[in-house]
């Protein structure tokens, strides 16, 4: 009996625990999983595999610029600011160019990230630089053997950027990248290594323009890798390797970034593939009255990319467990942080 009530007390501690979104104002701005996302243009928003970067009071979204009249061989990044998240104005492209570097043509830009720097006041972008091993190469499959990053610098957030260079970060490949600042401002990039059968949590250096050191190597089949430090313990997320094909997306915890890490668990019952999306970033919203993590994944269109969409919901998170909510409409308070979850 005893053990019965203390079951049941604690069950209830731990949901009370819970960051759980609570029920929608009427009148806030709705953020619509899945559905097509204006700007303040009126268009799609073109920003996929993104990185958000706050600067004050407003939220810059780096994304890469997929549109369907893309000019062959040219590469874009876009970017969009908003001070609510929900309402997003166009920015421009802060990347456009063809490959560096001689990669050739058929070359990929993707998963761009900006980091800003305190005291250089640099806005540092972090690019997944790939292309064939022979720029002559024109079989597409072939374009992610350089597996490098790219980075590109600017004094303004919106650029436009300088595209400095590309390398193996720690000398390791490296594919889908993830970006990481913790509480203490320290930068970290996230990216994905194949041969070494899992991905790496790594240190930028004292000018944001290098990789430095090796934080933590977790041994996981984990790409599209998103990070957050929420209420005390570290939570990483990532999708399986599957392309652009959705799958069960994972998270594991830990209380120190270099580990031990958890073993991996699913943010969502497996058979929805994690909703048909893939990670790209975690989102800490911190309001007056709440913490919210926002989880942002990519629904890829891969043969009509411009029209690819977004699933951005608030989770279920917190005493180490995280859980992305089935979608539905919900609404956003930045100054309270509140999340609402529509009827
Ligand atoms: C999965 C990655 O997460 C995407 O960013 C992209 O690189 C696709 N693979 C390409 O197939």
């Amino acid at each position: 009996m005893k053990t019965k009530l203390y079951h049941g007390v604690a069950a209830c501690i731990l949901l009370l625990s819970l960051a759980v979104p609570t029920r929608a104002a009427d009148t806030a701005p709705i953020i619509k999983p899945g559905a097509i996302w204006h700007d303040d243009r009126g268009e799609h928003i073109n920003a996929h595999g993104g990185g958000i970067l706050q600067v004050g009071g407003t939220w810059y979204w780096f994304g890469e610029y997929r549109p369907k009249d893309a000019v062959p061989g040219r590469r874009y990044v876009s970017c969009y600011s908003s001070v609510d998240l929900v309402h997003w104005t166009f920015r421009g492209l802060p990347i456009d160019m063809t490959a560096p570097e001689g990669i050739g043509p058929n070359w990929v830009l993707e998963r761009p990230k900006v980091f800003h720097h305190a005291k250089t006041k640099k806005f540092v972008m972090y690019l997944h630089l790939d292309g064939p091993l022979d720029p002559r190469e024109a079989d597409p499959d072939k374009a992610y053997k350089l597996a490098r990053v790219g980075v590109a610098v600017s004094d303004t957030v919106e650029g436009p950027y300088t595209y400095l260079r590309s390398f193996r970060p720690l000398g390791q490949e490296s594919r889908d990248i993830g970006q990481f600042i913790d509480d203490d401002g320290s930068a970290y990039l996230i990216f994905e290594s194949r041969p070494t059968k899992g991905f790496f949590i790594a240190k930028l250096s004292a000018d944001y323009l290098d990789v430095a050191a090796q934080t933590a190597f977790i041994e996981a089949p984990i790409e599209g890798g998103a990070l957050v430090h929420y209420d005390g313990l570290y939570y990483i997320l990532g999708s399986a390797l599957t392309g652009w094909a959705p799958n069960p997306n994972k998270y594991a915890t830990a209380k120190e970034l270099k580990g031990p890490w958890s073993e991996f668990k699913d943010i969502a019952p497996p058979e929805t593939k994690t909703y048909g999306s893939q990670s790209t970033l975690l989102l800490k919203v911190v309001g007056t009255d709440k913490t919210t993590v926002i989880f942002m994944g990519d629904q890829w269109k891969p043969r009509a990319q411009w029209d690819s969409r977004y699933l951005w919901m608030p989770l279920e998170i917190g005493a180490g467990r995280l859980r992305l909510p089935e979608p539905r409409e919900w609404t956003l308070d930045v100054k309270t942080g509140a999340a609402g979850l529509r009827p």
